[in-house]
This record gives C-alpha cells, sequence and structure tokens, in this order.
C-alpha cells in the first residue's frame, strides 16, 4: 500500500484527502497516517492539511524498493526489483537469484555495494547513496554467442536515459562505457550462466556514477559523474526507471533480428570512436586503426594504418584514443 499512495502522492498535482486513500485501499485513516508516517520517515516531505489531506512538497533522491516501484513503468524490465541498501554486489546477488528461478527482467539495485566489480577482474568503487548500482537479469532463448551483445543494447539505452534525464550529451566509447565530456561515468559488466542445452541466464550490472562530487586519485583523470558535468544532483531512482524504460525497447528491436542490425545506427551515433583514430589494444599487440563504428554483431570495424580492415570483437580487446581514455 506505501507504493500505491506513494504513486498516487506523485501523480496527483494538488492534495489527495484521507477519505480518498482510504476508500482506495479498503484500510482505516489510521493506516493512511502510518504508511505516510513511514514514507516521511524515508525522507518524503509530506505535507498534510486539515480537510484538504496530503500532498507530496518534495521528493528527494531516495532509494528504497517503493520508491523504484513508484516509478518504473514498464512491461517487464524491472517489473520484479530486489532492492539492498547494501550488498556485496548487485551482479554477484543477480546471479543468486538466476540459480533460484528469478524470472527474466528482474532487477537488482543496491545503494552501496562492497565488493562492486569491473571488467577484467577489476573492483568498481561503489560509495553509498550517491550513484545507480544495478543488474538486469534476462532469460533469452538463444545462442550464448549472442549474450555479449546484450551489453551494448545496455550501453545504449544507459547514454539515451543519460540525455532525457540531464539533457546532456552521453556518449559511448566501445564496446559499453558511456562518457561525459570524455570521461567516463558509466561502466558495464556482464555476466552468464550457461549449460549444455544453452543460457540459463544472463546479468548486465551498470554503475553510474550520479552524485559523486569527487573521485579516487587513481581514477580521477578518466572518470566523471553527472553532478560534475552538469552541476546538478538528479533523481537516482527516475534515471534507473528510464534506463528500464530504453531497455525494453531496445530488447524487443534486438529481439526481432537477434543482432544489432535495428540498433546500429543508433548506437553508432552515439559512439565517441565513430571515424576517429583508436589504439587497439589486443593482448600482446597494440596498433593505431581508423574506426569505422560497430557492425552487426557489436564488433568494432576499423582500418590499420596499412589498410587492412579489422573487426575487432570486444573480449579481450579494449580501445583507446590515440592521445587518451577516448
Ligand atoms: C567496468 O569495469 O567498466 C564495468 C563496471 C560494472 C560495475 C557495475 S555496478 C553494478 C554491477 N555490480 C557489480 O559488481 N558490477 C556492476
Amino acid at each position: 500500500m506505501k507504493t500505491e499512495i506513494l504513486k498516487l502522492l506523485k501523480e496527483s498535482n494538488g492534495y489527495i484527502s484521507g477519505q480518498q486513500l482510504c476508500d482506495r485501499f479498503h484500510v482505516s485513516r489510521t493506516a493512511v497516517w502510518k504508511a505516510i508516517e513511514q514514507l516521511k520517515k524515508e525522507g518524503y516531505e509530506i505535507e498534510a492539511v486539515r480537510n484538504k489531506g496530503y500532498r507530496l512538497v518534495e521528493s528527494p533522491d531516495i532509494m528504497t524498493k517503493a520508491e523504484l516501484e513508484s516509478v518504473i513503468n514498464t512491461r517487464w524490465a524491472g517489473k520484479e526489483i530486489l532492492y539492498y541498501d547494501e550488498t556485496d554486489s548487485t551482479n554477484i546477488q543477480a546471479k543468486y537469484e538466476g540459480e533460484k528461478g528469478a524470472e527474466h527482467g528482474t532487477l537488482v539495485v543496491a545503494d552501496r555495494q562492497t565488493a562492486g566489480r569491473g571488467r577484467r577482474g577489476r573492483m568498481w568503487d561503489s560509495p553509498r547513496g550517491i550513484c545507480i548500482y544495478m543488474t538486469l537479469l534476462l532469460r533469452p532463448e538463444f545462442s550464448p554467442v549472442k549474450a555479449p551483445m546484450l551489453t551494448l543494447v545496455m550501453a545504449l539505452s544507459v547514454a539515451e536515459a543519460v540525455r532525457e534525464n540531464t539533457g546532456m550529451d552521453a556518449c559511448i566509447k566501445w564496446p559499453n562505457d558511456i562518457v561525459l565530456n570524455k570521461k567516463k561515468i558509466c561502466g558495464i559488466l556482464t555476466e552468464m550462466s550457461t549449460d549444455i542445452e544453452g543460457i540459463n541466464y544472463v546479468v548486465t550490472g551498470a554503475g553510474i556514477n550520479v552524485n559523486q562530487d569527487t573521485f579516487p586519485e587513481n581514477i580521477r583523470e578518466t572518470a566523471t559523474s553527472l553532478l560534475i558535468e552538469g552541476g546538478e544532483r538528479i533523481r537516482r531512482s527516475g534515471l534507473i526507471a528510464s534506463v528500464m524504460a530504453r531497455y525494453e525497447e531496445n530488447y524487443q528491436i534486438f529481439m526481432k533480428t537477434e543482432d544489432l542490425s535495428g540498433l546500429r545506427e543508433k548506437y553508432n551515433g552515439m559512439l565517441v570512436n565513430c571515424g576517429k583514430e583508436v589504439r587497439v589494444l589486443e593482448p600482446g599487440n597494440e596498433y593505431c586503426a581508423h574506426a569505422f563504428g560497430i557492425n552487426d554483431k557489436g564488433e568494432l570495424v576499423v582500418e590499420t594504418l596499412e589498410g587492412e580492415r579489422k573487426q575487432i570483437y570486444a573480449g579481450e580487446v579494449s580501445v583507446r584514443g590515440i592521445y587518451g581514455y577516448v
């Protein structure tokens, strides 16, 4: 009922009377009052005026299950939410839930991670209360070789959601970093469980730097946040809701062909590497090339200085700008 009351308060421009809420949920005035008190304790500013009712004055950057449920408006992506004030890693939790049979579209969100994980075994710094740590669990019925492309679907969805929520020009650095002004604001990590019959589940985790105003020394040069770049605090729940909405749409397009042909143009339109010189870092081999954009499989198409066209597969390879991270 708390989630429903929150939803109603958000949707209404003015006051909602206590009686309206009682009738709607078939509960007593005391029960309504208790739910309102709980919401206030969580940080919502709710005004109560005699003979008028309740009004949501301000809804700050709060993360709770009820808050997320009140803003996510999708058919399946993020419909089922598992929320933690603190957990080791949302990817680890999503895999655990995957083993227990969690359904396609389950979203795991945490306010803080104690063992956040990045790509290539690196750690992901995950302070409390200011960033987004979320992992979406999927159960696609296609060959495991196609699963890495879902990382690019998430990258595209995050970039679109950031643009929608901030008006800033978020771009993608191949394959799946989101950047603003040449610095990273989001990293994505996809993991998968398979057996002889195919995919059991895929989990795609995204860490978005939202309201951070400072970064550890070792990443200060390459990392930034939406707050640093835009000068404004962003409500994390709203951004998560946008990512889920964009993901649901993009996933539907992806599933029509089970590749990136329907999303390629959009993705390449946001790709910072498109038409640029890049340094390709393969294990034991580093070379410069001109990048054209991704193909339908999500590989980066490049031409080496010797004029050889190559398709690079993300797995072990990364790219940098000629002079720095982008
Ligand atoms: C990268 O190295 O760029 C990928 C970082 C992915 C971090 C996110 S935060 C939410 C999810 N849980 C994790 O432990 N990792 C991912």
